[in-house]
């Protein structure tokens, strides 16, 4: 090969991947900045049910509001019915428009939810869209061989589980409906990266981030179906289940709920609702993956040492 030619094949890799570069920035700016809300897809019919699990506290509550300030009824689920009423009150005083809001108990942890009467119960109702808001688990001062085989499992059906087998359940019926339906499945960062101490947690994100993929794949290129599926990939958020202060990168729950709304029907597999999430993560993957993981473990302790104060 004569310098020439090297030069030239040089010059044209420097131009991929100037391109490629340029094509990235560019439809980062347009999904944060300029594509407009798609969640509208999901209000037909005469009454819009969007079913949000884990809707008692932080990102789940936050999202069920902002839906219902949307235009969407409400199936919200929790686990402690007093929550529960009082949420749905909070909810409907929060907005004149007076939609309708039902409640579902149900303990997500549990080793048997009765999915069967959930789905009798909402027979006469459409439900058009899903969000698998539950979920968490605190980082684990022990490793995992110290950890009971109980609570190891009680944190998988709480993370995988319980959205799995509800979407099962679900599917028959979503597939009924007169338009298009979308299944939301809340992730984190920890379903990415490698973090100490949430083992169970973090393998049981990267498995949703998997079965909403799989999804997707199923209902849309075996015979089409009107079903859909988006990962949200989520960073650090204020909650009663993270504890932190806020900053650009730690926003409130209700902020960030609303960026959530906002890219719902983006037709992206994955999404990183929150924009600086996004910057974050793309400056974590310019870090070598030792580092990385350490400043991980640091976070996970500094949380650990939170818990343990407010314990
Ligand atoms: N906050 C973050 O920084 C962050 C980061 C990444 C991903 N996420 C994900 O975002 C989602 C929401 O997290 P969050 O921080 O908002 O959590 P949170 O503040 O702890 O709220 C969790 C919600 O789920 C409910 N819940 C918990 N265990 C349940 C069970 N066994 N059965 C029924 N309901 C149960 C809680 O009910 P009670 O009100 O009864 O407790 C509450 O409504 C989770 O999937 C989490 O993994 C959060």
């Amino acid at each position: 090969m004569t310098s020439q030619t090297v030069a030239r094949v040089f010059a044209g890799i420097g131009v991929a991947v100037v391109l490629k570069a340029t094509y990235d920035f560019t439809s980062f700016l347009y999904f944060y900045l300029l594509s407009a809300p798609k969640y509208r897809r999901y209000l037909y019919g005469d009454a819009p049910y969007a079913l949000v699990t884990g809707a008692t506290d932080g990102i789940g509550k936050a999202i069920a509001k902002e839906l219902y300030h949307k235009g969407f009824n409400l199936v919200l689920h929790g686990r402690n019915p007093d929550k529960l009423k009082k949420v749905q009150e909070e909810i409907q005083s929060s907005f004149t428009t007076k939609r309708l809001v039902r409640l579902w108990i149900a303990d997500a942890s549990a080793p048997e939810v009765d999915f069967a009467s959930a789905l009798k119960d909402w027979e006469d109702i459409e439900i058009t869209l899903v969000i698998h808001n539950v979920g968490g688990s605190c980082v684990k001062a022990t490793r995992i061989d110290a950890i009971p085989e109980s609570s190891l499992l009680s944190d998988l059906r709480l993370n995988a589980t319980f959205p799995w087998l509800l979407t099962r359940a679900l599917l028959p019926k979503l597939r009924q409906a007169d338009g298009p339906v979308e299944l939301v499945f809340i992730g984190s960062i920890a379903g990415q990266l490698s973090v100490p101490g949430l083992i169970p947690y973090g393998a049981s994100k990267a498995f949703l981030r998997q079965l909403s993929g799989a999804i997707a794949a199923d209902e849309q290129f075996r015979s089409p179906t009107n079903v859909t599926t988006s990962y949200m990939l989520v960073g650090s958020v204020v909650t009663p289940g993270h504890i932190a202060t806020p900053t650009l990168a730690t926003p409130l729950a209700e902020p960030f709920a609303k960026s959530v709304v906002a890219k719902i029907g983006s037709g992206r597999s994955v999404v990183i609702p929150w924009v600086w999430h996004a910057v974050r993560l793309g400056m974590v993957g310019l870090v070598p993956e030792r580092l990385m993981k350490k400043a991980a473990a640091s976070a996970a302790e500094e949380e650990l040492r939170l818990n343990a104060k407010q314990a």
